[in-house]
């Protein structure tokens, strides 16, 4: 035998051995998993929804242009520093809507972070200056000419959730009895006259 072939140790032996085995076991994992994963297409499923008229579609670009996915998030676009727009149809009224992007305070009635009613902060999209003074970025969105509005409100207007959804404003179909009578029982009477059911909101929409 040449000087340079000498045969494998038998420590050696076992440590590819092991070795080979761990890759076909890694092999015959991802060829089954692989093929689970084709047979179920989707594990979840998608619980909010979207069907674009012509000018809804406009206003998505216009979402997406305007700055709008530097906080929001809408259809898989967009980071969570804001609040998430899917299914923004299911829990606001188009006319809402409309209200809150020309004057957010006054359709909040409260004081907002970002957003401000025109007049006030800054006009156009932020940069990073307005990020780092950290006030109001969102002041230029009342300020947007009339059509640019009227289309992010026919875009967000169509994007939908399924009730129960964590994206829905109404929770899942059920009543407990329990938990009926929990609240009955423990929520203070001040709370009951300044809240109403949210189950009840769907069936009065
Ligand atoms: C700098 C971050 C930021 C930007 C940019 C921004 N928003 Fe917002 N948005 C917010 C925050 C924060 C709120 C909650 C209200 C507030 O305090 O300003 C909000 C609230 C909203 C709401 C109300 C949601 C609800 O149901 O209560 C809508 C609708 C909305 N934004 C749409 C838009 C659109 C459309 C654009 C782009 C033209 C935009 N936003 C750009 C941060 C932002």
């Amino acid at each position: 035998m040449a000087e340079g072939r000498r045969s494998l140790k038998v420590g050696e032996k076992v440590l590819f051995g092991i070795f080979g085995v761990f890759v076909l076991l890694a092999g015959i994992g991802f060829y089954f998993m692989d093929a689970a994963v084709q047979r179920h297409p989707g594990m979840f499923k998608p619980t909010t929804h979207y069907n674009l008229s012509a000018e809804g579609e406009k206003g998505s670009v216009i979402f997406l242009h305007q700055g709008c996915t530097d906080c929001h998030r809408a259809i898989q676009d967009g980071t969570n520093s804001g609040l998430s727009l899917d299914g923004e149809g299911s829990k606001r009224t188009k006319q809402w809507i409309y209200a809150f992007l020309t004057h957010p305070e006054e359709t909040y009635g409260a004081k907002t972070i970002d957003h401000l009613d025109p007049g006030e902060g800054v006009a156009g999209p932020p940069t990073a200056a307005s990020y780092r003074t950290g006030q109001a970025a969102a002041s230029y969105v009342a300020a947007l000419p009339e059509d640019k509005i009227r289309a992010l409100t026919a875009f967000l207007s169509e994007l939908t959730a399924d009730r129960g959804s964590t994206s829905a404003a109404i929770p899942p179909e059920a009543h407990d009895a329990f938990i009926d009578k929990m609240v009955g029982m423990w929520a203070p009477d001040s709370w009951k006259k300044k809240y109403g059911d949210v189950r009840k909101k769907e069936e009065s929409q």
